[in-house]
């Protein structure tokens, strides 16, 4: 058997470095699809140029079609618009709606057995616009947006405490947006509670720098917003379908029932293996814990019903 097929839509910033680390595991043939011309097509040709120096064959399409990415596993969708200094991410919806409509649908034509990561802002909402165009059970859509935020709190943590970061876990849940709920109470460093670790006031601002964290990688770069801590959070989804490794990670997808919240798109741990979603984890939440969470499910649903408006 092959190598699985990986589809990269967007060669942008996040999607360039996503097929460059995609790349460098040496385990997938990797599809890299833009609209600009020629822009995918020079960037697999250097991502593959830079295999004899790193110690990789694999081998890089890039495309301004969709006709290479017939049979893919998996498709990382990062194509859209980002956000600029002082925009909100939802003020890209009306645009990233049409433009995630359009390649979901390309996608599924080609590959029906697909599964889906949505990178695109705002997330959520474009988890349910792959929902409502791709035909696909909804545990082959997943949403990117959990194990970002917690990469971003378990860094700025071992930066406070001068530990390694792998060493930190942390669970961010809800929506990828301002309303996020970090999860203290599941945040340890090498097994202890951070709350043993650290102050509450230290805590409370790394909580709050965090929600901000993003924003805070926007205005320093001024022209664009985050993409080698997303390509990576991208990548790890990719590594888990494909090596069916049924990890447990933070990711947007539709729940039924579970934390109560019912038919909302919103970050909740999930199981991930060969099939995508295999199981919503349920973990024991607080009072204060599930109303955080109920707020941003609820911030969502209004976002979604804006999508819904969009696309009637
Ligand atoms: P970028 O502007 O560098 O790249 C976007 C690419 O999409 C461009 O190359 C553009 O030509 C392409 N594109 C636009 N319309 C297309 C279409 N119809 N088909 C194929 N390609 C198309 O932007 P960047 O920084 O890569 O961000 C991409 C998206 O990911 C943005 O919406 C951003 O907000 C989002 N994002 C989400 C994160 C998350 O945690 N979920 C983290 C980081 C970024
Ligand atoms: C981020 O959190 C822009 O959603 C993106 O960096």
């Amino acid at each position: 058997m092959g190598r699985p097929k990986i589809t990269v839509v967007g060669a942008g910033n996040v999607g360039g470095t996503t097929a460059q680390r995609l790349a460098e595991k040496d385990a997938y043939d990797v599809v890299l699809v833009d609209i600009a011309e020629g822009m995918p097509q020079g960037k697999a040709l250097d991502i593959s140029q830079a295999g004899p120096v790193c110690g990789y064959s694999t081998r890089v399409v890039g495309t301004n079609g969709y006709d290479e990415t017939a049979g893919s596993s998996v498709a990382v969708i990062t194509s859209g618009i980002p956000r600029k200094p002082g925009m909100s991410r939802d003020e890209l919806l009306a645009t990233n709606v049409k433009i995630v409509k359009s390649v979901v649908t390309e996608l599924v034509s080609r590959s029906p057995d697909i599964i889906l990561i949505l990178v695109t802002n705002p997330l959520d909402a474009m988890v349910h616009v792959a929902g409502r165009v791709s035909g696909l059970p909804k545990s082959r859509i997943i949403g990117m947006g959990g194990i970002l935020d917690s990469a971003r709190m378990r860094s700025f943590i071992a930066a406070e405490l001068n530990v390694p970061g792998p060493d930190v876990q942390a669970m961010v849940l809800g929506g990828h947006g301002d309303t996020m709920v970090p999860l203290p109470r599941y945040t340890t460093v090498k097994g202890k509670p951070v709350s043993d670790l650290m102050s509450k006031s230290e805590l409370d601002a790394i909580i709050q720098r965090t929600r901000n964290g993003g924003a805070e990688i926007v205005g320093l770069l001024k022209t664009g917003s985050a993409f080698y801590a997303p390509s990576a959070s991208a990548v790890d989804m990719v590594e888990a379908i494909c090596k069916n490794q049924k990890r447990v990670m933070p990711c947007s997808v539709l729940c039924e029932g579970e934390y109560g919240l019912k038919n909302v798109i919103v970050g909740v741990p999930v199981r991930i293996g060969r099939n995508g979603v295999e199981e919503i984890v349920e973990y024991d939440l607080a009072v204060d814990e599930r109303a955080a969470l109920e707020a941003s499910a609820h911030a969502v649903r209004e976002l979604c019903a804006a999508v819904d408006r969009l696309m009637t």
